[in-house]
């Protein structure tokens, strides 16, 4: 099938690969030329495994191309994917206007019958809002449809997760569409959810805000727990054991951060508001992730008197591993809470310093985790890269001037910390 992708992000890309990767013919486009030409090179501007190997194959192959003209979009795709970001605006309401500026671009160049797909994360009602600017600008009726197919991919496992759906959602108003997309994404052999395009468009926020509130829920019930001695992790292991509650998602820690989470969550409690609908379920949770870092770095200060004079590592900076992206990283909070104090930051991420770098210049960034210890009165877990779950504790200690960890993800186990002689305190337990 002839595939078009408007955006080329942390969404856009890896649905336009795994497209390609199935036979489709597929053409992304971006009005980032610098992003265009890199692309074509065959380099990925954003850190996702597995990504840069996939689009060097499908570039060979012929099957992935890529232009900054949305008129050649338009010529080429029978469904086009409108894929570009709905950040965050005023009163926590998504800020559409990048799908306003392709869907008016849509009317512009649509020259066939096409299939215009919202992928981006979008209020209800915005599939309604894309056709009336296409018949506003005199576009003929029977030349589209426009249909809501959101995208539940995560970073760090965009490409698996992609390529496995848990499920297909496709909300249509018309059903020759729906069997449409239906056929492109058989091959994936995943369960498909047809419904009303409003259903659709609603199904994405909430399952977004659910795990949102998932995890306040645990970060909840961790703050009991170091005050009443229980471990968090064992009480996660007994509810989750039961398949109505499930065990993903109820993994304590610093709480919620990355592009899509926060911004769902104000997102839907405006769509709510607006409603008249007041969402306190939503203002609780987002108040719950608030309070978590902030009390874990209150933990900190107590333990070890105030952070004025004191030097820091910081281990991960990326609002959760396998990637680079800090948008709402809770390192970004725990940076602005030591500096205000006076404390000496030296951070290490794989994947994410340098984006953190252009934010906060003046931190020390070292080139591993065993540099973050070097005269370190503590060192803050933020982010659990696989890398720090077997760093040599041994050697850390040697270099710090206290052995002192502050776990943010539950990351080290109890024997690796007894064994390297370290003080520890972690999320969900008392210490
Ligand atoms: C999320 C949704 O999971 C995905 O379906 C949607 O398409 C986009 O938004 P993503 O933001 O990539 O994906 O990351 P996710 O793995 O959901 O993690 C979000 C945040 O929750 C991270 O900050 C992570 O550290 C935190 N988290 C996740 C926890 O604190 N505990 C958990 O148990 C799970």
């Amino acid at each position: 099938m002839k595939v078009t992708v408007i955006g080329t992000g942390y969404v856009g890309l890896p649905t336009a690969l795994v497209f390609a990767d199935l036979g489709n013919d597929v053409l992304c486009v971006d009005k980032d030329e610098a992003k265009v030409a890199m692309l074509r090179a065959g380099q990925v501007p954003i850190y996702e495994p597995g990504v840069e190997a996939l689009l060097r194959r499908s570039l060979d192959d012929g099957l992935f191309k890529v232009t900054p003209s949305t008129d050649e979009g338009m010529q080429h795709g029978e469904v086009v994917f409108i894929a570009v970001g709905t950040p965050q605006g005023d009163d926590g309401e998504a800020d559409l206007s990048a799908v306003w500026a392709v869907a008016r671009d849509i009317a512009k160049y649509i020259c066939h019958y096409t299939i215009i797909v919202t992928k981006s994360t979008v209020p209800v009602g915005t599939g309604d809002r894309i056709e009336q600017i296409l018949v506003d600008a005199a576009v003929d009726r029977s030349m589209f449809d426009v249909v809501s197919n959101p995208e539940f991919l995560r970073e760090g496992t965009a490409l698996p997760d992609a390529q496995h759906p848990d499920r297909i959602v496709i909300g249509a108003d018309n059903q020759a569409a729906a069997h449409k997309l239906m056929e492109l994404f058989a091959p994936l052999e995943a369960p498909v959810i047809i419904t009303d395009r409003r259903s659709s468009e609603l199904i994405k926020y909430a399952s977004n805000t659910f795990l949102a509130i998932k995890i306040s829920f645990i970060n909840a019930i961790s703050r009991m727990c170091e005050e009443c001695g229980a471990d968090v992790s064992a009480v996660a292991r007994g509810m989750g054991s039961d398949p109505r509650i499930g065990n993903k998602f109820l993994q304590a820690g610093l709480g919620w951060g990355g592009s899509c989470l926060p911004k769902d969550v104000a997102a839907l409690n405006k769509i709510a508001a607006d409603l008249g609908y007041d969402f306190k379920m939503l203002q609780a949770a987002d108040e719950v992730n608030e309070q978590q870092t902030r009390h874990f770095v209150q933990r900190l200060s107590d333990r070890i008197g105030g952070f004025q004079g004191k030097t820091i590592g910081l281990l991960g900076l990326a609002f959760k591993p396998n990637t680079d992206d800090i948008r709402d990283a809770k390192s970004l909070e725990i940076i602005e809470m030591l500096k205000a104090e006076g404390a000496t930051i030296r951070a290490y991420d794989p994947a994410a310093a340098e984006n953190v770098r252009a934010i906060h210049p003046d931190i020390t960034y070292v080139n591993s985790a065993l540099e973050t210890g070097q005269d370190a009165d503590a060192i803050i877990l933020v982010t659990e890269w696989n890398e720090f779950k077997s760093l040599d504790l041994t050697r850390l200690g040697q270099i710090m001037r206290r052995k002192l960890i502050f776990d943010g993800r539950r990351v080290f186990t109890p024997y690796q910390i007894e064994r390297a002689g370290f003080e520890y305190v972690t999320v969900g337990a008392k210490g």
